[in-house]
C-alpha cells in the first residue's frame, strides 16, 4: 500500500474502531502527523487518563503504552512493535532494583516514568522530565531518597532541589551520545543561538544549556524566547514538531559523539514504529499491552500520586 492509502485506511479504521492515536515528538513525522495528540510523557499519560476512546494506538515506546494500560485496564492498549524499547527501562531488571531497594532501607522511591510496571510497582512515587523537581521538592526534608534509573536525570535533580538521592545507574543512549566538544564548536560557529537541552543528557552538557526541560517544555522554549537560533540537544523527532511551532526560528540538532548520517541524535527504540506498522496494529489491534492485575493496581498508586501532584 503506498503512503497516501495507508494513511487513509488508519483514518477509517480509527473512525470504525473508536481509537485515539497517541503519539511522542520522538515519532517519525508522518505518525506525528496522523495521531490525534503528541506531547511529552506526562501529556500522554494525562491523555491516556481521559480518553473516551475504546482503543489506545499508543505511538511511542513499551514503557509509554504500559502506563496508558496501566491507567486504563478496561481500554485496549496497543503498540505498533512490542520491541520498542528504551534503555533506561531495559537497564532497570526489577530483580536487581528489589536487591537495591534493600541495601537502602526507609528510603522514599521516586522512579522515573521510563521503567518498567514492575519497577513502578516498587515505587512511593513516579514522576516524568516536566515534573521531577515538584515531585522531590513534595517529599518531606528529613526523608532519604533513591531516585531510579536515570543518573543523568538524577545528577540534575540534585543540583536543582540540593537534595540527596541515592542514584541507580542508568542512562539514555540517545541523550548521553552527545559531544560536548562538537556542541562547544557549533556554539562558537553560531555565538547567538541558545542551547535547549533535556534533562537526560549528561550534566556537562547541561551545564551550558540556556534551558533544561522536557520535550514539550523545549518546545515553549524555543516558541517564546526571543533568540533565533537555537541548539536543540534532544532527540531528532522533536524538530518536526519545533518546524511547525516556531518557523521563524533556525534549529540546529545538537551533535552527537558517533557519526551518523543525519549528524543528530535518533532513538532507535521510538524509530521502530513505522506508519505501516500502526495500520496492521489497528487493523488485527495487536500487538496488546497486557498488564497482571495485581501488579497494575501496585503501579497505579505511585502514578496516581505523581498525577495528582501535577
Ligand atoms: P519527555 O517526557 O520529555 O517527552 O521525555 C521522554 C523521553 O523518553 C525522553 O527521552
Ligand atoms: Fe528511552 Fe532515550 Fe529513547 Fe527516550 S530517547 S525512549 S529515554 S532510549
Amino acid at each position: 500500500m503506498d503512503k497516501n492509502s495507508l494513511i487513509k485506511e488508519i483514518i477509517r479504521l480509527k473512525q470504525e474502531k473508536n481509537a485515539v492515536i497517541l503519539a511522542h515528538y520522538y515519532q517519525d513525522e508522518e505518525i506525528q502527523d496522523i495521531a490525534d495528540f503528541i506531547g511529552d510523557s506526562l501529556e500522554l499519560s494525562k491523555k491516556a487518563q481521559q480518553t473516551n476512546a475504546s482503543i489506545i494506538l499508543f505511538a511511542g515506546v513499551h514503557f509509554m503504552a504500559e502506563t496508558a494500560k496501566i491507567l486504563n485496564p478496561d481500554k485496549k492498549v496497543i503498540i505498533p512493535d512490542f520491541n520498542a524499547g528504551c534503555s533506561l527501562a531495559d537497564g532497570c531488571d526489577p530483580a536487581d532494583f528489589k536487591i537495591f531497594k534493600a541495601k537502602h532501607p526507609g528510603h522514599i522511591v521516586v522512579t522515573y516514568i521510563n521503567c518498567s510496571a514492575e519497577i513502578k510497582a516498587m515505587s512511593d512515587l513516579v514522576c516524568t522530565s516536566s515534573n521531577a523537581k515538584k515531585i522531590i521538592a513534595s517529599i518531606p526534608a528529613d526523608k532519604e531518597i533513591i531516585f531510579a534509573p536515570d543518573k543523568n536525570l538524577g545528577h540534575y535533580l540534585q543540583k536543582e532541589t540540593k537534595r540527596k538521592l541515592v542514584l541507580w545507574d542508568g542512562s539514555c543512549v540517545v541523550h548521553e551520545a552527545f559531544s560536548l566538544e562538537k556542541l562547544i564548536d557549533l556554539y562558537k560557529k553560531n555565538p547567538t543561538a541558545k542551547i535547549a537541552a533535556h534533562p537526560e543528557s549528561e550534566s556537562h552538557i547541561l551545564k551550558i544549556a540556556h534551558y533544561i526541560g522536557s520535550t514539550s517544555g523545549i518546545i515553549n522554549f524555543i516558541k517564546t524566547d526571543p533568540a533565533a537560533v537555537f541548539i536543540v540537544a534532544t532527540e531528532a523527532g522533536i524538530l518536526h514538531e519545533l518546524s511547525k511551532a516556531a518557523p521563524e526560528k533556525t534549529l540546529i540538532p545538537a551533535p552527537s559523539t558517533e557519526d551518523n548520517t543525519c549528524a543528530c541524535s535518533e532513538c532507535a527504540f521510538m524509530k521502530i514504529n513505522t506508519l505501516e506498522k500502526l495500520y496492521w496494529c489497528l487493523k488485527y489491534e495487536s500487538p496488546e499491552i497486557i498488564v497482571d492485575e495485581q501488579l497494575r493496581i501496585k503501579a497505579l498508586k505511585p502514578i496516581k500520586r505523581m498525577l495528582e501532584l501535577s
